[in-house]
């Protein structure tokens, strides 16, 4: 299981929360898992050094053979991480970049990175790669090249899974020799408009394809959706499957979750209260509990939706809700949203950076989560919400359609869901929310609705192994 992201060990998105959960159900139900993950610097890597390599080597980046070490920790029956330490390329700050952009050298990076996956794969005789966005995508691509290189792998598989098409590791064409394939590899996987395309090499090469959720799956099939690779995604359509991601209900329940200003359950729903004024006070909002509190925790990027707040303006803030922000990324939207807590005291509050404590205390305290998203291959927070009582609004789109249903007055849905990208379509669900909200009875039940559903791994830990048996038994 390769990523460039893996919870509770690197995070800035669900990619993370998606690798770790689904790994450590695997694991419980009797597969081996190895997970693999660059050793960043806060790992800490000052806490390898007290360990033992499990191996050494060489590895090909363009040119030059560039030492790497693997370290294998147990973490629980039948799963392990295992760490890819070569410094020059992964001790630093970021995952993929610092402030002033992306990491240079990134087709280096996570050439070295694929080639590592591999030999782990051959360390631990594993029969299934089960590689994550572009960052790994590589690997399908090498093992599928080099055939005499890898000839105890002979057997494997390789499973991509897509986790948003939007990124897809392209370099300009003088970066192909990092790779170190034949030349020829270069035309036949990996070129899209001159260019170098990691994901697309995957695309190809993979023995299958899955992304995360059945909407999204149609979604990327369709002209202008597929970010320019829907020609290759139709031709392999019947090897593209969508499996909606669950929740890792460990780390996701008011129930149990140490990070919250007091546990509640459906059953006894009084800790949210205390939430949402914790969330309050945080946020510099006016203390009330009768004015819904609509939250927003979400990566500061494109897709998410946030150019449907910004046209909206500030006629969005009418005093009917206060509104709580946390997010991470591209500048421009931190200077907009950075404006409104002083241009609406006690109306609404913003906190930028990635904070995890804050992203359970936002979920949890608000009253609404707003996920107005242009495109959402899952999401995740939606699901998370339902299970605090923290009713979704979103919009109809991957993901997102796929795990809200409108609440209807015949007692059905769990949130609410406008279909038109633009900024009216969002205020009127909105209003409607808002509206709801002052109707106590029907909203406790739209609450608990979404409290007591099942979104655990479990569902879609079964479609994995089936797909894993099936594509195992083609071999035979
Ligand atoms: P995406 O992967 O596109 O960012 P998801 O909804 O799948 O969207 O997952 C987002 C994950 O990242 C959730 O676990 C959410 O809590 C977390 N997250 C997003 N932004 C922040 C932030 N600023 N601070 C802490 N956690 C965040
Ligand atoms: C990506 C997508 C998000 C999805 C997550 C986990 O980051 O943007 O929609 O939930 O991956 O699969």
């Amino acid at each position: 299981m390769a990523a460039a992201e893996i919870v509770p060990f690197a995070k800035t998105g669900g990619l993370a929360d998606v690798v770790g959960a689904l790994s450590a159900e695997l694991a419980a139900s009797g597969v081996l898992v190895a997970m693999v993950l660059p050793a960043y610097r806060r790992l800490p890597l000052s806490q390898l050094d007290k360990i033992e390599p499990t191996a050494v080597w060489s590895l090909p980046v363009g040119e030059r053979m560039v030492e790497t070490r693997v370290y294998r920790q147990p973490l629980s029956r039948n799963l392990d991480i295992y760490l890819v330490r070569a410094d020059e390329y992964f001790d630093r700050e970021g995952l993929y970049g610092d402030a002033a952009g992306d990491y240079p050298d990134n087709a280096e990076r996570f050439a070295l990175f694929s080639r590592a996956v591999l030999e782990i794969g051959r360390l631990t005789g594993s029969n299934m790669f089960h590689l994550h966005d572009w960052q790994t995508a590589p690997a399908a691509a090498i093992l599928k090249s080099e055939p005499e290189r890898y000839t105890d792998l002979a057997g494997s598989k390789t499973v991509l899974t897509i986790h948003n098409l939007a990124y897809q590791g392209v370099f300009e064409a003088g970066r192909w020799p990092a790779l170190h394939l034949a030349d020829g590899v270069f035309a036949a996987d990996f070129e899209f408009y001159s260019q170098v395309n990691y994901l697309k090499a995957g695309l190809v090469c993979a023995d299958w394809l899955t992304t995360v959720s059945p909407t999204y799956a149609a979604e990327i099939q369709c002209d202008g959706q597929g970010f320019g690779l829907e020609g290759i995604l139709r031709q392999r359509a019947a090897e593209l499957s969508g499996i909606l991601n669950g929740v890792d209900y460990h780390i996701w329940n008011p129930e149990i979750d140490p990070l919250i200003a007091e546990r509640y359950s459906v059953a006894d729903i009084r800790g949210k209260a205390a939430c949402k004024k914790a969330l309050q006070i945080t946020y510099g909002l006016e203390v009330n509990p009768d004015i819904p509190v609509i939250g927003m925790v979400t990566r500061l990027a494109e897709g998410k939706g946030l150019e449907l707040l910004m046209e909206a303006g500030d006629g969005l803030f009418d005093g009917r809700f206060q509104f709580a922000l946390l997010g991470s990324g591209n500048r421009r939207y931190e200077d907009y949203f950075h404006r409104l807590p002083e241009l609406f005291p006690g109306l609404a509050g913003v906190k930028t950076g990635f904070d995890e404590a804050l992203a359970h205390q936002a979920i949890s305290g608000a009253d609404i989560l707003l996920m107005p998203s242009r495109r959402e291959p899952c999401g995740l927070t939606q699901m998370y919400a339902l299970k605090y009582g923290t009713v979704p609004i979103v919009r109809r789109t991957g993901g997102l359609a796929d795990s809200i249903e409108p609440n209807s007055r015949e007692g059905g849905g769990n949130g609410f869901v406008f279909e038109d990208y633009n900024p009216a379509a969002m205020l009127d669900t909105i209003r409607q929310a808002v509206e709801l909200f002052g109707c106590r009875d029907e909203w406790q039940a739209l609450m608990r609705r979404g409290m007591n559903a099942d979104h655990s791994w479990r569902r879609a830990t079964e479609k994995y192994l089936t797909l894993y048996r099936e594509l195992l038994l083609n071999t035979a």
